[in-house]
């Protein structure tokens, strides 16, 4: 049984925040999941207006929105690519076998949706190598405000390494750190004062490309840079929802920073059954609505040669 368990990771957070942020807005908590429950109908629309979306992550309550509605499938589905890319699997042996650290980094991270996805896959991971795995992790994203999510989340995460098996953390099947920088990857004008970020084994980019679209040309700067820094093999893992725009243009970015790709990959399907909605509790009656359990996406692997 896995230790890290989406929906019941977001429902501690959640939980745990729910109340300040009532107090703090000066809302009951039944409002405050009326307005929860508002964002999910209005961000979803956002995402399909074909518009770069206009998404108010600056609201606590839209923060609550994306962590019970996305964060759990989206998670889900970063492990599952872990586990099925060929190029991946095989560069995380290699980085477990070669290296003491396996360094990540998430662009556009948000609450840290990605750890979540890696360190399950690492769970696994884990009992075939027999040795600890060390994880270096930092998120990048323009809305500061998401540090109070990631925090909480990551504290949660090692609070059921703690409880499940003990507080040594060299037994814990990975031992993670992490941070979280606010940065807009977009606005390259301090980029000269971040150079650890040239030291990144694998850079992901998760439903970032289809919430940036009026501002690539900025982007494609800072990703040029990070491609000409980082070292040869460094790996850039793009996901987002399918769809020939979204592949169009990281086939466009990716010639454009030097970067080879390795073959699209599809899927459309459901979290995996380990993971049910019904382990969100009473938080699923409060918000009487069903996050989302489901993808149709695509992801491909850019390589630095
Ligand atoms: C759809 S969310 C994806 C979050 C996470 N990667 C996931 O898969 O759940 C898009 C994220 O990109 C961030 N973002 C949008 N524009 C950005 C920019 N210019 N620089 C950095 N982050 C940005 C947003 O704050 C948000 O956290």
């Amino acid at each position: 049984m896995p230790h890290v368990k989406y929906f019941e990771i977001v429902r501690n957070v959640i939980n745990e925040n729910i109340q300040n942020i009532t107090m703090q807005k000066g809302l009951l908590q039944n409002e405050a999941y009326q307005e929860v429950v508002r964002y999910l109908k209005q961000n979803s629309a956002q995402w399909s207006s074909g518009r770069q979306p206009v998404i108010c992550y600056h609201d606590p309550l839209c923060r609550i929105a994306y962590l019970y509605g996305i964060v759990p499938a989206n998670a889900n589905l970063v492990e599952i690519i872990f586990s099925e890319d060929r190029e991946l699997r095989e560069y995380i042996n290699f980085l477990i076998n070669k290296k003491s650290v396996i360094i990540v980094s998430a662009f556009g991270g948000g609450p840290g949706t990605e750890l979540l996805g890696i360190i399950k896959y690492l769970e696994y991971k884990r009992s075939r190598f027999g040795k600890p795995i060390y994880l270096d992790f930092l998120i990048l994203d323009r809305v500061t405000e998401w540090l109070d999510s990631w925090l909480a989340l990551k504290r949660e995460i090692e609070r059921r390494f703690e409880n499940n098996i003990g507080p040594d953390r060299n037994t814990w099947p990975v031992i993670f750190s992490g941070n979280f920088s606010g940065v807009d990857i977009t606005n390259t004008s301090n980029f000269g004062n971040l150079g650890n970020l040239f030291m990144q084994d694998i850079c992901i980019l998760s439903y970032l490309l289809s919430e940036i679209f009026d501002e690539f040309d900025n982007f494609i700067i800072f990703l040029k840079d990070m491609v000409t820094y980082s070292a040869q093999g460094s790996k850039f893992l793009f996901i987002d929802r399918r769809g020939p725009i979204w592949e169009n243009i990281v086939r466009e970015i990716s010639e454009r920073v030097g970067l080879e790709l390795s073959e699209f990959q599809y899927t459309r399907r459901n979290m995996d059954p380990d993971e049910q909605v019904t382990d969100l509790g009473k938080l699923y009656e409060d918000v009487g609505r069903n996050p989302r359990v489901t993808w149709d996406a695509f992801w491909v692997v850019g390589i630095k040669r």
